[in-house]
């Protein structure tokens, strides 16, 4: 779009008599046209000096609208080239973003706030959860179901009406000890039960730990890349993530932003999401050190560390804090199954009654049944033990997705994150599609989600596929990969 038709479009929807400020005028009509795909990602924007004298108003308000869509993420700067549409659109596959662009049509029409309307417009959460190669989901068909319904019909046939009531506090205690117990053993995490807050999983975690920590404007780092809940919670709270480089040593920020500290720092040291890195001690007593001396809360989002086959699961960033800095999340998502939707936080002592309050406050919990199974399950040894039946189950799932990669490309594509988790990530070339790579996939029944999706900076963007492989049989594994591989063969090529 030249200057000109720009500025008589910007004009066409400009209302002059509306009463609203010009910029703030200014910046929604640029914001909906970017959002409306009127204005295409990696489109170049005319310099404020020229889009003010086409426009006929001051410089100082398109600045103030250009700084305003910079400080949301709609435009970015490149270094000498100008100011550019960004391309900040999260994780999304191509039916989701048609649907999803209805869903926000219809939101906005619907009255949704604009964050509303934004959580809409960026939704993650992909409609299928199963198959070949689902990242992050277990294999729910090796539950022990007997077991679990064996202590179900028990607790049925106890009857106690406090477990089907509201819950209150912070969870059923037994299980918050059957936790607290469980973390200080495999995650040497330092807590006592009354430190465990029950939740419905780490979505839930990070709600409740952000409305108690921090206020609306405030700024949290991400890892960049990172898992599309965390940047969707945080953005629907009106936080700000700033997306911050990792390397192979984990979150790595430069001098420019450990000159400006945020209000809490979101990290999966265990594991890196998605490309499954762990942490270096290095990078861990650095942040640590930091994060006590700028008063800055640590989240820790530990979702899957339990599974590492090559050796023993790392201990946790909560276990070296000493000076209360850390907020621990765990997750029962990929130990036993998501739909549980069971998860926990470990928060200092100081604030253990606080989250307990704001927990029941909140969410009006309750749960307490499932939670009172859940305990019995953990001490009577049956999670520990499914533990380790579907660690030796993964690995082999995993071994399986390595030879096929090999067999298919040899050493000619690098793999990151294979010695951990549920997933793996194929790092493709530069030039490589990988959202359109992935919608082929779809097509042929194959899963695959595009790692440049879960970028916030879009010139940071690798290329890549996160292939899950604990949901996927071991007979199914080499096939998927096999038809997979073809596609991918074309979209390299
Ligand atoms: C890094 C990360 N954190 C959190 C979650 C979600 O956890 P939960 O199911 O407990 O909400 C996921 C799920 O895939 C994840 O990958």
């Amino acid at each position: 779009m030249r200057v000109a038709a720009l500025s008589d479009f910007l004009l066409q929807r400009i209302d002059r008599g509306s009463g609203m400020p010009m910029n703030r005028q200014l910046y929604q009509v640029v914001r909906e046209a970017i959002l409306e795909r009127v204005m295409p990602v990696g489109l170049q924007l005319p310099s404020s000096r020229d889009l003010a004298r086409e426009l006929k108003i001051s410089r100082n308000t398109v600045t103030h609208a250009y700084d305003q869509l910079m400080a949301e993420g709609y435009l970015e700067t490149r270094k000498g080239a100008g100011t550019f549409i960004a391309d900040t659109v999260p994780d999304q596959i191509p039916e989701a973003d048609e649907a999803s662009a209805q869903d926000a049509r219809q939101a906005s029409s619907a009255g949704l706030s604009e964050r509303g309307a934004q959580l809409i417009r960026h939704a993650g959460a992909y409609k299928l959860q199963w198959g070949a190669f689902m990242p992050g989901v277990p294999d729910v068909s090796a539950f022990p179901n007997k077991v679990w319904s064996r202590l179900q019909n028990k607790h049925w046939r106890r009857s106690r009406p406090e477990l089907l009531t509201y819950g209150h506090g912070g969870g059923y205690l037994p299980l918050r000890e059957a936790i607290a117990e469980y973390l200080r053993v495999a995650r040497s995490v330092n807590c006592t039960a009354d430190q465990v807050i029950v939740t419905s999983g780490i979505h839930q975690s990070i709600d409740l730990a952000s409305r108690l920590l921090a206020d609306v404007g405030d700024r949290a780092w991400v890892e960049d890349p990172c898992y599309w809940g965390t940047r969707n919670v945080l953005t629907s709270l009106n936080l700000k993530p700033v997306p911050i480089a990792v390397d192979a040593e984990g979150i790595c920020p430069g001098n420019a932003d450990l000159r400006h500290p945020p209000r809490f720092i979101h990290v999966s040291p265990s594991h890196q999401y998605p490309l499954g890195q762990v942490m270096s001690l290095s990078r861990r007593r650095m942040l640590l050190e930091y994060a006590a001396k700028h008063n800055i809360w640590v989240m820790e989002d530990d979702y899957d560390s339990e599974f590492r086959y090559a050796s023993r699961p790392l201990a946790s960033l909560q276990g070296m804090d000493t000076h209360d800095r850390v907020i621990y999340f765990g997750s029962f998502s990929k130990t036993l199954f998501p739909g549980l939707r069971i998860g926990f936080i470990v928060v200092p002592q100081a604030l253990a009654d606080s989250f307990a309050t704001g927990l029941s406050d909140l969410y009006r919990c309750g749960q307490s049944f499932t939670q009172a199974i859940l305990a019995e399950f953990m001490t009577e040894g049956h999670f520990a033990s499914h533990i380790r039946r579907m660690r030796v189950l993964y690995a082999e799932r995993l071994n399986l997705l390595l030879e096929a990669i090999e067999r298919n490309f040899g050493g000619e594509l690098t793999i990151s994150g294979d010695n951990a988790g549920l997933h793996l990530v194929l790092l493709l070339p530069d030039h490589c599609d990988d959202a359109a790579l992935c919608r082929a996939a779809q097509e042929q029944g194959i899963i695959a989600r595009p790692l440049s999706r879960y970028y916030m900076k879009p010139s940071r963007a690798k290329k890549g596929l996160l292939l899950g492989y604990a949901c996927v049989p071991h007979a199914q594994v080499g096939p998927a990969f096999d038809r997979l591989s073809q596609l991918i063969r074309r979209h390299i090529a």
